[in-house]
């Protein structure tokens, strides 16, 4: 069987993810919805989507935006009915389009009928589905991902459970095997059976805590609560749970799997995960870039602001400059909402009442309550949110550039405030700028990379110059002749690079509309690229 045989369908693919509250309110209640995202399907085919990932739309109290979930088996009455999915599935299946959900399933919300009976007495059945400890004083020194302590005192039972998230996010305790066929039941088959195609597996390898609680070590001396993930981050059993999942689940469905894998850089643990010979994920998400930050664990600011400039003179060149990467780098594409127009983080003068994250707005409120609100503290934790805050990438998504960027009809406006810049970055604009708009060269690059799959998506990696902080030059080789180069300036100075050693590469794209042109003067290998400029060049095609 040749290699292409045996691929599986979700290497090709880009993914698109979309944040129900934040996509698109049908019903004028300010919050998106699942029909308003029925609503733009044909927007996404057009783009060049095949597969969509909501992030999570089940029943929740929403302290954590859904990521706290209270009934697997129920939508989010704001967002829509079970029916509402079924119809979403159907119809996504209808235009080609995959549909994959979130599984939340390292801890449930404290208001899930599990916890709530759990919690009820300590004989009760379920109280063992989740991680408690009797003791009187918190068990370890386990810090939060939240910030604070992990561990909860509960009145009602008369002893701590354990919440890595927050507290009215209770971990559920993996060493129980019914409570994992329940999990299994509950958040997964039930949705396969609908149609759906798989999952993004929110933090997975942190469900193997062990039995033995230790204190973790003190690496920041001012707070007692400390960070924990050495004792639970790839734990002992994970590889185990993750096996029975595909043997009971997955395998049943030929379900596509892209885990959260936090805390993992080294990619001989990353193989553990996804090797051919022993599959327990499809693919993984790997953090280590995104994440290395004080401040929020699981940051999520826009791209362009994070990794290139989101300055007026620069913003669509930078969009356009991640958009040449990630379309050229070798694997599946994720993209994520507004990403396609180059949505930018929140403008630095939004005081923290504009934030509505739980990270953000808790770890403002330690860093206040630890500092006497020092300004100069204050000021850098704001800093710190404009780069990395979570809320960054939950902005409504900007379709036009009329009232509420044309995210929503609600007269008192939407859940979370619009970006100060939708009259200029906005879909609708975008389109009446054709080709040289950032949804323009996005398209583009999806169909060049479509086009090019066994080159773009398949082709072996190769780094050049790596050294070079400032550039990032590589190459991609498919068996045979074809070859491509990639060569991107993330600063914002004029930088010189050198072109792989090539027969004859050809420029196919650029973001700066006229590189083509300037080509024709250039000889020899070295090229000059101006100011967060990028070239994608085909060589042997
Ligand atoms: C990790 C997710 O990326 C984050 O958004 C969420 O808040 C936590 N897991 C808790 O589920």
């Amino acid at each position: 069987m040749s290699s292409a045989v045996a691929r599986p369908w979700w290497k090709d693919v880009v993914c698109y993810q979309i944040y129900p509250a934040s996509f698109k309110d049908s019903n004028g209640d300010g919050l998106g919805d699942i029909p308003g995202i029925l609503s733009r399907i044909d927007y996404l085919k057009d783009l060049g989507i095949d597969v969509v990932w909501i992030s999570p739309m089940f029943d929740s109290p929403q302290v954590d935006m859904g990521y706290d979930i209270s009934d697997y088996e129920r939508v989010y009455t704001p967002y829509g009915l079970v029916n509402d999915m079924e119809d979403l599935i159907y119809a996504r299946h209808q235009r080609g389009i995959k549909l994959i959900l979130d599984l939340v399933v390292n801890h449930t919300s404290d208001q899930h009928a599990w916890f709530k009976e759990s919690r009820s007495s300590k004989d009760n059945p379920r109280r063992d589905w989740y991680a408690e400890d009797g003791t009187r004083l918190p068990p370890t020194n386990w810090r939060s991902y939240f910030s604070g302590q992990a561990w909860e005192y509960d009145e009602q039972s008369g002893e701590y459970y354990l919440h890595l998230f927050a507290k009215e996010q209770p971990d559920l305790n993996w060493e129980n095997e019914e409570t994992r066929k329940a999990i299994y039941h509950s958040a997964m088959r039930f949705w396969l059976d609908k149609g759906v195609d798989g999952f993004r597996v929110d933090v997975v390898n942190i469900y193997s805590k062990g039995v033995e609680f230790k204190d973790a070590p003190i690496v920041d001396p001012r707070f007692y609560e400390q960070p924990a993930w050495c004792y639970y981050a790839n734990g002992s059993r994970i590889h185990e749970i993750l096996r029975e999942m595909n043997a009971e689940v997955l395998n049943h469905y030929d379900a596509v799997t892209v885990g959260e894998l936090p805390h993992t850089p080294d990619p001989k643990k990353v193989l553990e995960y996804v090797g051919a010979s022993d599959k327990q994920l499809s693919m993984v998400f790997q953090s280590t870039l995104s994440t290395s930050a004080r401040g929020a664990s699981t940051n999520q600011g826009r791209s362009v602001s994070r990794f290139a400039s989101d300055s007026p003179a620069y913003r669509t060149t930078s969009a356009k400059l991640l958009s040449l990467m990630l379309g050229s780098l070798t694997g599946t594409l994720f993209h994520y909402q507004g990403q396609e127009i180059g949505m930018i983080n929140i403008p630095p003068t939004w005081p923290i009442d504009f934030y509505r994250d739980i990270e953000s707005v808790n770890f403002y409120k330690t860093m206040a309550a630890q500092t006497q609100k020092d300004p100069a503290e204050l000021e850098y934790v704001m800093r710190s949110l404009q780069i990395l805050g979570r809320d960054n990438a939950r902005l409504p998504m900007q379709w036009t550039g009329g009232k509420h960027a044309g995210f929503t009809d609600c007269e008192t406006g939407p859940w979370t405030r619009v970006h100060d810049l939708y009259g200029e970055i906005n879909v609708e604009r975008q389109v009446r700028e054709g080709k040289g708009s950032v949804l323009g060269f996005w398209k583009r690059m999806i169909r060049l990379r479509k086009e090019h799959a066994e080159l773009l998506v398949h082709g072996a990696y190769e780094g050049f110059e790596i050294e070079d902080e400032k550039t990032f030059v590589f190459g991609k080789r498919e068996s045979g002749e074809k070859r491509a180069a990639v060569v991107l300036n993330f600063s914002g100075e004029e930088q010189e690079v050198e072109l792989p050693v090539y027969e004859g590469p050809v420029f196919q794209v650029g973001n700066y509309g006229d590189a083509a042109e300037k080509e024709k003067s250039i000889e020899g290998r070295i090229r000059r690229l101006r100011p967060w400029e990028g070239r994608l060049y085909l060589a042997g095609c």
